[in-house]
């Protein structure tokens, strides 16, 4: 088969085409024969070497962890999936930007026929930490209001659309002006550009005084150390990413901080409620809601199979907003 592989990390490290076997599944796993695959901001940081944890790959590595196609093949002790199957799937060890790539089964998702593979393969990672963000690491209600850090991201479109459809109130931030029209449309109320302004006092002048409820913050750096002062009373910061750097600071001064005005402070993993049913109720609500419509995950642009690096290129570049993919299989 073909796949993408990355021979080591590093910051001009790029993914080559290259042959391989086809994997087999063992027990528990499962192999898709894969139509789409989707590029997550992590898949940039590995590639550069910057992935919070790097022990647990391979390299060299087939790139991409998630992806959405068809049962090729089950290993031993795998129960309700079958050969045929239209499936979503994830591998935190990657292999997805291949012909065929291996999950384990408690990763694999079934889909019905209303779910098309490009919307499968991108939802996996933002729309589940996008629900979890919202109804597990807070409890999100209509009045509540949400200020997102970067609301341009694939993450960010995400907790949008969700949060306005139960009628919470969205601010966002962006570094890129022209991303704030799509924010916008999804409902966003006030999108902020960072170049000009500094957030805390526009949320603050935006909200009457009060702050906001909850920020979603993956940026980390300066950014998340800005955003408990604009926190409502009793709001909370939930962080979950760095991509502007690693936040500096004391636990001493966080302490003091969230003690001005009863704040808390969260961390988020996505994969940490696998196998529970946390996983599978925020799975079911996202699969529901893509079936009818109600939610869409923005899909920036779709490369075709040949264009691995093309793709890196233009998310890296932060010139598109929402999920890049590639087109392995019509
Ligand atoms: N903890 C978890 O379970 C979990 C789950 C999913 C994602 N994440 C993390 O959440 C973050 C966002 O994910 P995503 O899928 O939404 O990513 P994405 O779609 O790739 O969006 C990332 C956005 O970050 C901004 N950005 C990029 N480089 C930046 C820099 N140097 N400084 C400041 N802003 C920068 C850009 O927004 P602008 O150009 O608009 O400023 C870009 O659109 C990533 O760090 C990802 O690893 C964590």
């Amino acid at each position: 088969m073909r796949a993408h592989i990355l021979r080591t990390p590093g910051e001009d490290a790029q993914t080559k085409l290259s042959e391989a076997p086809i994997p087999r599944p063992g027990p528990g796993e499962v192999l898709v024969e894969n139509h789409c695959a989707a590029l997550n901001w992590g898949d940039t940081q590995i590639r550069r070497g910057h992935y919070p944890n790097l022990s647990h790959l391979r390299f060299p590595l087939i790139m991409g962890e998630e992806f959405a196609g068809v049962v090729a093949e089950v290993g031993a002790d795998v129960v309700d999936i079958k050969v045929g199957d239209r499936v979503a799937a994830s591998n935190l060890d990657r292999g997805g930007f291949a012909e065929y790539a291996i999950a384990p089964a408690t990763r694999i998702i079934k889909l019905t026929d209303r779910i098309p593979f490009d919307q499968a393969a991108a939802f996996f990672v933002v729309a589940r930490t996008a629900y979890h963000l919202l109804f597990s690491a807070f409890n999100l209600r209509a009045g509540h209001r949400v200020l997102v850090h970067p609301v341009s991201g694939g993450v960010g479109l995400m907790v949008t659309q969700m949060a306005v459809e139960v009628g919470a109130k969205v601010i966002g931030t962006t570094y890129s002006p022209h991303k704030m029209a799509q924010a916008l449309n999804l409902g966003a109320e006030l999108v902020i550009d960072r170049n000009q302004c500094d957030f805390v006092p526009e949320v603050m002048a935006h909200t009457n005084g009060d702050g906001v409820d909850l920020v979603v913050d993956s940026l980390g750096g300066e950014t998340l150390w800005q955003s408990f002062d604009a926190l409502a009373l009793y709001g909370r910061v939930v962080n979950i990413g760095e991509t502007q750097g690693w936040p500096e600071g004391a636990v001493r001064d966080l302490r003091d901080k969230l003690y001005e005005r009863s704040t808390s402070f969260a961390g988020f993993e996505l994969d940490v409620c696998e196998g529970t049913a946390h996983w599978t109720r925020g799975t079911q609500y996202c699969l529901e809601r893509l079936a009818s419509g109600k939610l869409a995950v923005p899909i920036a642009q779709v490369f075709s199979f040949e264009q691995c690096r093309e793709m890196f290129a233009a998310l890296e570049s932060r010139k598109l907003s929402g999920k890049c993919l590639l087109r392995i299989k019509d």
